[in-house]
Parts: C-alpha cells; sequence; structure tokens
C-alpha cells in the first residue's frame, strides 16, 4: 500500500487492519463493536446521525403520534402494575431523546403516573447524551443517565428499547460441506477489506441452531446477538417487576440470511467501506430475543407488526384529532408521516418494524397485544 493511501485513510481502518495483522481475521460482532463503539472513532461515539442531513431517520423522528402512543402504553401499562408510587421509565438508546418527550407529555393525562416516573437513558453516545439533554430538560421528571442498563437502580420498571437492538452487534456464521464457519473480516489479496471464513468449523453448532434451520443450503448465513442485555433486561423484570416494549426492524422466527447493512446519509452502503463513519445494523431476531429474555423467568407477548401495534393503541383517531387542529399543508403532513408508521409495503416501516412486549407475571396482558 502507498504512503498517500495510507495518509488518507480513516483512523479505525488503519487500526481495524493493524489489529488483523497482528491477531488474524477479526469476527464479524468485533467489527461491527469497533466500528460502532470504539472509544476514539466508534460511529455512535463521533456522531449524531438523526434527520434529514443525517444518516437515518427513526419512528419517533417521523411524528409525534409514535412517541404518544408509547405515551399511552406506558401509563396503561403502570396501572397494570398497580400504579406503584415510584416508576422507573428506561429507555435503551433513545436517540434525541423525543420518542421519551412525546410520551411523557402524552402520560400528563394521568397525572398520578406523572408523579411517580424517574427516567433513566441507557446511552453510548456523549453527542446524543447531549441532545437528550437539551430535549428533555423542562421536564419536572429527574432524569439520569447510565452506561448500561446493569447500572440502573433496582425497582419496578417500564424498559423502552427503540431501533436499539438491531445496533448491538452480530456474530455471522457461513454453511460450507464442512459444518458452519465462523464470518470474519480480513485483509484480501488487494489490499481491501474482504468478508472470508474461518478455516475450521465452530464444533456442535447445529445443536445451537433452531432445528428447521439444519437443512440450510451451502452458502447459508445465520446471525446471532450474544443477547447479554436481552437476558438481563429479562431478569431484571423477572427480580423488581414491570414491562419492557422493544420495537425494531426484524424476523418473528429465527431464519438463514445476510442482514448486516451499513447505512449513511440514507443511502445503502457497504459495510466494510468507511469504518467508523457509517451506521451499521443487522436485524433483531425476535425468536432468539424472547427466547433469552423469557428464559429469566417473565411472560412474552407478540411480536405483532408495528402498524398493528400502533392501530390497536388508536394511532388513527390520534391522527384524525391533529388534523381537525392542522391546517391543510400540516394535514398533508400528518397523513405522509402516518402512512410511513403503518403502511405495510416497502416504503413503509409497518411490516418490517415489529412490537414485542414482556411483562412479569402479575402484570397480566399488554395492552396492543391482546389476540
Ligand atoms: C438507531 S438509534 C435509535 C434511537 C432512538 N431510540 C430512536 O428511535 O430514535 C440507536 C441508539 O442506541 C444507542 N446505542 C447504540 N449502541 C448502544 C449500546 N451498546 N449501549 C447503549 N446505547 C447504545 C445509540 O447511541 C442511539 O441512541
Amino acid at each position: 500500500m502507498s504512503d498517500t493511501l495510507q495518509l488518507e485513510m480513516l483512523p479505525l481502518e488503519a487500526d481495524i487492519r493493524r489489529r488483523i495483522a497482528a491477531a488474524g481475521p477479526m469476527p464479524v460482532d468485533e467489527y461491527m463493536s469497533l466500528c460502532l463503539a470504539d472509544s476514539e472513532h466508534g460511529y455512535y461515539i463521533t456522531h449524531d446521525p438523526f434527520g434529514a442531513g443525517g444518516d437515518f431517520i427513526t419512528a419517533p423522528e417521523v411524528s409525534q403520534m409514535f412517541g404518544e402512543m408509547i405515551g399511552l402504553w406506558i401509563a396503561a401499562v403502570w396501572k397494570q402494575m398497580g400504579s406503584p408510587e415510584n416508576l422507573r421509565v428506561i429507555e435503551l438508546g433513545p436517540g434525541r431523546g423525543t420518542m421519551l418527550n412525546d410520551a411523557l407529555r402524552a402520560a400528563k393525562v394521568m397525572p398520578k403516573f406523572s408523579e411517580a416516573v424517574v427516567v433513566h437513558l441507557v446511552e453510548i453516545s456523549p453527542a446524543l447524551e447531549a441532545q437528550q439533554q437539551r430535549t428533555l430538560e423542562h421536564l419536572e421528571t429527574p432524569v439520569y443517565w447510565h452506561p448500561a442498563l446493569v447500572d440502573v437502580p433496582k425497582g419496578p420498571a417500564i424498559i423502552l428499547a427503540n431501533e436499539f437492538f438491531d445496533a448491538l452487534p452480530i456474530n455471522q456464521a457461513v454453511k460450507t460441506e464442512r459444518g458452519w464457519h465462523e464470518r470474519q473480516v480480513e485483509i484480501d489479496a488487494d489490499g481491501k477489506l474482504a468478508f472470508t471464513i474461518a478455516p475450521d468449523p465452530i464444533p456442535q453448532f447445529e445443536r445451537l441452531l433452531p432445528p428447521p434451520l439444519n437443512s440450510a443450503p451451502e452458502g447459508a448465513i445465520f446471525e446471532w446477538r450474544t443477547n447479554n442485555v436481552a437476558m438481563e433486561l429479562g431478569r431484571r423484570l423477572a427480580n423488581d417487576g414491570g414491562a419492557a416494549l422493544v420495537i425494531d426492524y426484524g424476523h418473528a422466527e429465527s431464519a438463514v440470511g445476510d442482514t448486516f447493512q451499513a447505512v449513511g446519509k440514507h443511502a445503502y452502503a457497504d459495510p466494510l467501506s468507511a469504518p467508523g463513519t457509517i451506521d451499521l445494523t443487522a436485524h433483531v431476531d425476535f425468536q432468539a430475543l424472547a427466547n433469552a429474555v423469557e428464559a429469566m423467568g417473565v411472560e412474552g407477548y407478540g411480536p405483532v407488526t408495528q402498524s398493528q401495534f400502533l392501530r390497536r393503541l388508536g394511532i388513527l383517531t390520534r391522527a384524525a384529532s391533529l388534523k381537525t387542529k392542522s391546517r391543510a399543508t400540516d394535514a398533508a403532513t400528518i397523513d405522509a408521516a402516518l402512512k410511513r408508521l403503518i403502511s405495510e409495503g416497502e416504503a413503509g416501516m409497518g411490516t418490517l418494524f415489529k412490537a414485542a412486549a414482556f411483562a412479569h407475571p402479575s402484570v397480566g396482558a399488554l395492552p396492543g397485544f391482546e389476540n
């Protein structure tokens, strides 16, 4: 490689190359973890990815209606929990704080609920934490920040996670005639970062796979997360009581497929290009997530599609009510946002996005998940 190329190289790519040169090909989860969360050059450490000038847009940023529906959900669940006087509302990966801001405003219809709430945010991005402070500083509710769920003080809680689990690193395995091999990142013969597989299969991997996937064809890719956060979430609900709502894009049942993707400036990119400057995600396997949470002794609900969930909570009525108070141009914006949140085609979030919920067995069936 020429000196000029070396000088132009992104600092995180240079670091990844050094690591590969020293220790050999790097597992996909280590690559993804460095790209997103490296303490100096990770994407979430250095970027505020939101908005039209950013890299992507999430449901709370599409419309206030999304957070408002979540607000009604948490107030109803708090009541089902027996209206505890102290409730922790914990959000994992709150982005700009928009969803919680809209949710707590909508939940003001139950003043006793607002008095009971203390907010705990779990966030790794200093830039986004500063933005969350700005968004939420007007609240009378106390707000605390933590690096991980395990750091949030014990007590009954409602835990929210919108587009959080997709940002957690995945492992990948590729099937060959010899078995399932870990997928890794190497430096190829042209000097570029490229995917490869470990020479030897992962011992006993078939025993970990959901049985229908054992007949997957050669070349198939299976993805999994270590799910420590999911297990911690389940442990917490089982020990301290409460409920959790997870909304994300992904599949209801475990399946094979390569969903590791990069997005920068609202367009798909090569996940191995520009480490640390583009967002990396992978679909959430809701079956694996539920297995990890429910193994801790809590009840699981769903997944249902985001469209079903928001409709059941009354988003159509809320949109109609907002429109009666709006000018025609604003009404058109509300319609477009509603379509984006619930429409089931390619352009909408309605079916790719799913909602699942979990609760201590004493809470009972949760709103939005009725049969
Ligand atoms: C795709 S954004 C979603 C933000 C927000 N929930 C929304 O819907 O707009 C992912 C969020 O998770 C945070 N995040 C990513 N990995 C994290 C981790 N390991 N621990 C805590 N927060 C994390 C990011 O900084 C960001 O706030």
